[in-house]
């Protein structure tokens, strides 16, 4: 992952610990209602995607152990990760495009409230994104994957393809720089990726007419499967945060303004509200900045939260970077990854940073976002997440008015009783997230996502269950409350 070059250690503490009165009373553990859904307490685990689904997107024992163990803690509202709304293969991610999803969902939902003894809200991530392939060797892009056009036959003299495709893998880079396109280069140096604005491409074109209906069935069978809500994934590099991305330039009235961009965000949500009726929680996460050159920027954020309120979703989430754009190079034989450009290091910051550190990025844009939502007369909630790993901050957070419900994900991760041991005055026995990112580096190389500091603590015990290589704890260990 990148990292700002200024590396200054920043150091992650428990803060001020309440007692158990105080922390009865506190804001943290108040209430609030997301639509006609009450959370019991203002704790939000967001959605993390651990990479423990079947290659063809079913629920696994796996899966259920993991959020059956956040569950235990009991927060206010666990979000489950990203999960395809399409019914197309796309490895060990979680998918709810089609109806033979829902068995497995259901018993995942079941045992979340049986954990959870009924007191954590269960919401579901849905997500579509475009396709994307592992970086060629450059002998096969020349030979198999380029499509030979009139530019390269008229820069190299020739109409002989297979000539042109010998010359060109003989090239330097200064010379293919010469022959190629932006998006040629990009293909044999990242890999070939899709973006919302290929419009010679049909189903690109298509996105506006089918993403509704697409996200519309998807919500209807979490609503099937006993999720409380649907959380839309607008955030990130897939294809609803590339619509509402101001590199988004489509020319058919879904792209170029900012009204534009927001059009079909705003379209998904309206079939989705319509298939599930007003009564089932609908929010979206968004970014409250992409963190890109050229990409939307805080007004951008303002505009949308705003707009995303007053059509009447339940909740808005904000999250920051993780694009495409700046990604690093990957190997020959992986695909670009989106969260290892400074893009990405606003979306999950590290321990080491610069002066700004890696707690709370993203409170001001999102107290931003909250306050124009106020003011355009709304009261829609808004979860803040990004460092957040103390009672005092998160305290804060919601005292100062940033956001209505804290969200943690690598502090939920690196102890998923922390909300249970604060709530019962024992938050000496939090296990504070080191913010070091060993869970990042898992999950960059799709293996099955786990936290440093409960990796080892049991190993050589026989009943601890283990990842699929063996090599590390699937689940944190236990607590006894
Ligand atoms: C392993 C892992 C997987 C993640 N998967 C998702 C995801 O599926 N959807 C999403 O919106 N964010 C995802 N995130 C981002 C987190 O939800 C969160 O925004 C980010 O980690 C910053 O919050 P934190 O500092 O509390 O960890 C993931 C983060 C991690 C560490
Ligand atoms: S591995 Fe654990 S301690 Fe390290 S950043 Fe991830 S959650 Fe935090």
């Amino acid at each position: 992952m990148w990292r700002p070059p200024q590396r200054i250690r920043h150091q992650p503490a428990r803060g001020r610990i309440p007692a158990q009165d105080e922390a009865k009373a506190s804001l943290l553990f108040s209430p609030v209602k997301i639509g006609n859904l009450t959370l019991a307490q203002r704790t939000w685990v967001p959605a993390m995607v651990p990479w423990r689904a079947t290659e063809d997107g079913f629920v696994t024992q796996n899966v259920i152990d993991w959020y059956e163990r956040f569950a235990r803690g009991q927060p206010g509202a666990i979000v489950v990760e990203a999960t395809g709304i399409r019914d197309i293969p796309s490895g060990p991610l979680l998918r709810i495009g089609h109806d033979r999803f829902i068995p497995g969902l259901r018993k995942l939902v079941e045992t979340v409230r049986a954990a959870s003894e009924g007191r954590t809200r269960l919401l579901i991530q849905t997500i579509d994104f475009l396709a994307i392939r592992r970086r060629p060797q450059p002998a096969k892009f020349f030979q198999r994957f380029l499509k030979i056009t009139d530019a390269h036959r008229r820069a190299l003299g020739t109409s002989n393809d297979g000539d042109i495709r010998a010359r060109l893998a003989a090239m330097n880079d200064d010379e293919l720089a010469q022959v190629l396109d932006a998006r040629e280069l990009e293909s044999l140096r990242f890999g070939y990726r899709e973006r919302v604005t290929d419009m010679h491409l049909d189903h690109i074109r298509a996105l506006p007419a089918v993403l509704p209906a697409l996200f519309a069935d998807a919500a209807a069978r979490a609503s099937q499967a006993g999720f409380d809500g649907v959380e839309l994934h607008y955030a990130h590099a897939y294809t609803m945060a590339s619509f509402l991305s101001a590199t988004n330039t489509r020319g058919d009235g879904y792209g170029g303004a900012r009204e534009n961009r927001v059009r079909l965000p705003l379209d998904v949500f309206a079939a989705v509200r319509e298939r599930v009726g007003a009564d089932y929680p609908i929010g979206c996460r968004y970014l409250a900045e992409e963190c890109v050159a050229g990409g939307s920027g805080l007004d951008d954020a303002v505009f949308y939260g705003v707009e995303f309120a007053r059509a009447g979703m339940d909740f808005i989430s904000t999250s920051r970077g993780g694009k495409f754009d700046d990604a690093r190079q990957p190997n020959v034989g992986t695909a670009a990854y989106p969260y290892t450009g400074p893009s990405g290091y606003e979306c999950m910051p590290q321990h080491i940073s610069d002066a700004r550190g890696p707690f709370g990025r993203n409170v001001a844009p999102t107290a931003a976002i909250r306050a124009a939502i106020r003011a355009a007369g709304k009261t829609t909630p808004v979860v803040c997440t990004g460092g957040i790993h103390n009672f005092e901050m998160a305290e804060n957070l919601l005292a100062s008015g940033a956001c209505d419900i804290v969200g943690a994900a690598r502090q939920s991760l690196a102890d998923p009783d922390w909300y249970r041991k604060i709530a019962q005055g024992r938050g000496n026995e939090v296990r504070t997230c080191e913010y070091t990112n060993y869970c990042e580096g898992l999950d960059q190389k799709h293996k099955q996502v786990t936290c440093k500091l409960w990796d080892h603590d049991g190993l050589d015990d026989a009943r601890v269950s283990r990842t699929s290589d063996g090599k590390r704890r699937a689940t944190a260990p236990e607590w006894k409350g």
